[in-house]
This record gives structure tokens, C-alpha cells and sequence, in this order.
């Protein structure tokens, strides 16, 4: 049956990023599909409560605080999951942050942070889980890029290019690591309601000028999200690798 190539049942997930938001969002999707899921952030208590609503769909969740940013971190959260479960079959590369700004007053402290965030830790997080699929000869690697690693915004200068540097990281490793059966692709929204755009988003004004930009004419939810998550993580996605996808409301097609 078809549906059945979207079955994870008792395949491993970990997903940065999921204390709330899109990723916690995608944790969810994914263990709904049967997937035991490690759920990542700097804050225990976001986890621990992801952890607890993904054990409700009847798997197994850990909660691990890490900052992925830092390599002792991401090493002893990849030790963590392996000690647990003993593999990872998916990836979610989905930490993130914006930080925004006129280039003019944008701050060499800020670049960086933001390239760290947003870049960095997709580095670290699919070279450490990396080696172990290498060794397994499977995997998949999904990163949350943005529509904004490919079309311009006015004061996002370091996130766009942060974003254009995780769909380069997305494309390069899927060539590089075709070899090992591992699948790297990406998801790329444009705005989505969660915490990052909650403030912009009060503001009716910059709000319908936002969705003037979309032709299905609404912000996206996190649960937008959950079936190309899925996708992504399942045999049904075999052979597509080096491929982003908007998840976007058909910005991009402008
Ligand atoms: N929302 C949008 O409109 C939108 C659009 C396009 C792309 N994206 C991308 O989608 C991803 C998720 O965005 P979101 O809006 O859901 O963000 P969010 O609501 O702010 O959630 C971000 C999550 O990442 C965690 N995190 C941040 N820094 C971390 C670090 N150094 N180590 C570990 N965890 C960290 C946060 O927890 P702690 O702070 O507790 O660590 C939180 O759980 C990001 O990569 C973002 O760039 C979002």
C-alpha cells in the first residue's frame, strides 16, 4: 500500500530546535508516523514538555538540552540518542534564529551570531549524526532553510545569507553523501506563526502586506509543515536528495 511508504514505525528522529515552534511542530508530525523522536533546545523545560506530548502518540521521546552551536554539546547529545536507541535514521536540522537589521547598523557580533545559529549548527549537528550514518549506509537529513536563502528581504542581510548557506550545505552534502544511501534535502518556509514573527505579526499593516506576497493569501502554521516533514524522512522520498522545497504559500512561484 502506498501509505505505507510513510510509515517511520520504530525509525529515530532527532529534531534541534523542537521546544516549540516549527520543530516542535515537526517532532510531533513525525512521531504521529510511528518515530521514536529526540527533541533538542537550550531550554530543558520546552523539551521535556514536547517529550511528554510526543510519548502521548505511544513512542518513546528524550528531551535533551543542548546549545547546537557548541561541538561538546552536539557530541553529547548525538552520545545521548545513540546510548538510547542505538541509531538515528532522520535528522531535523531546524535550530534557528533571525536577527534583523539595516546592514548599515548591523553588527559584526550579530553576523556572527547569526551564522552560528543558523549555519554552524547545521554543520555540526549533520557532521556528527553523519558519521554514524555513514557507517549505517542510511539517512536522512533534512534542513530548515528559509524562502529567504533564496529571495532577497530588506534587513535580513546575515539571515538571508545564513539561509542561502544551509540550502548550499543541503545540495553539496546530498552529492557528496549519495554514496552512503544518505538523503539530504530541505524545507524552506516563508513566514510561519511562531514565536520569531508573533510581534511582526500584531501589526496588521506589515501583516497584510506579508500576505499580499502570498498567493494562497495566509501567514503559515507550524502544522503546514508536517506532511513535507514527513515526506522527507520516509522511503517514500528515496530517491530525491539535493532538493529544497518551499513550503511557502506559493511565494516563491511569484
Ligand atoms: N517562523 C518563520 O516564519 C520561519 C520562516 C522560515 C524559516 N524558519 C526557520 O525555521 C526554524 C524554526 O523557526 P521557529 O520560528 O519555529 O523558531 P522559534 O519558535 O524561535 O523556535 C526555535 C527553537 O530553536 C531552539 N534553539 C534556538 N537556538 C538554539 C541553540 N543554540 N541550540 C539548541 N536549540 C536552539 C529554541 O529553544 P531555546 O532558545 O530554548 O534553545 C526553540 O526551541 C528556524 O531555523 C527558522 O530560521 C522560520
Amino acid at each position: 500500500m502506498c501509505v505505507e511508504l510513510f510509515n517511520l514505525h520504530d525509525k529515530v528522529a532527532l529534531v534541534t530546535g523542537a521546544g516549540k515552534g516549527l520543530g516542535k511542530s515537526m517532532a510531533l508530525a513525525l512521531s504521529e508516523s510511528g518515530a521514536h523522536v529526540a527533541v533538542v533546545s537550550r531550554t530543558f523545560s520546552d523539551v521535556e514538555e514536547t517529550a511528554q506530548e510526543i510519548e502521548g502518540n505511544g513512542v518513546t521521546s528524550i528531551p535533551i538540552a543542548a546549545d547546537v552551536t557548541k561541538l561538546a554539546d552536539v557530541k553529547k547529545m548525538v552520545d545521548i540518542v545513540l546510548a538510547k536507541f542505538n541509531t538515528i535514521d532522520i535528522l531535523v536540522n531546524n535550530a534557528g534564529a533571525f536577527i534583523g537589521g539595516k546592514m548599515q547598523e548591523f553588527s559584526l557580533d550579530d553576523w556572527y551570531k547569526t551564522i552560528e545559529i543558523n549555519l554552524t549548527s547545521a554543520y555540526l549537528c549533520t557532521k556528527t549524526v553523519g558519521m554514524h550514518m555513514i557507517e549505517k549506509k542510511r539517512g536522512k537529513i533534512i534542513t530548515i532553510s528559509s524562502a529567504l536563502g533564496v529571495f532577497g528581504a530588506s534587513r535580513s542581510s546575515a539571515y538571508c545569507s545564513s539561509k542561502g548557506g544551509v540550502i548550499q550545505l543541503t545540495k553539496a552534502l546530498a552529492v557528496e553523501w549519495a554514496k552512503y544511501n544518505i538523503n539530504v534535502n530541505s524545507i524552506a518556509p516563508y513566514t510561519m506563526e511562531t514565536d520569531t514573527t508573533r510581534e511582526m505579526l500584531k501589526d496588521e499593516k506589515i501583516k497584510q502586506s506579508i500576505i499580499s506576497k502570498i498567493p494562497l493569501k495566509r501567514i503559515g502554521l507550524p502544522s503546514d509543515l508536517s506532511g513535507t516533514v514527513v515526506f522527507l524522512a520516509s522511503k517514500a522520498s528515496d530517491y530525491i536528495t539535493g532538493q529544497v522545497i518551499f513550503v511557502d504559500g506559493g511565494f516563491s512561484a511569484q
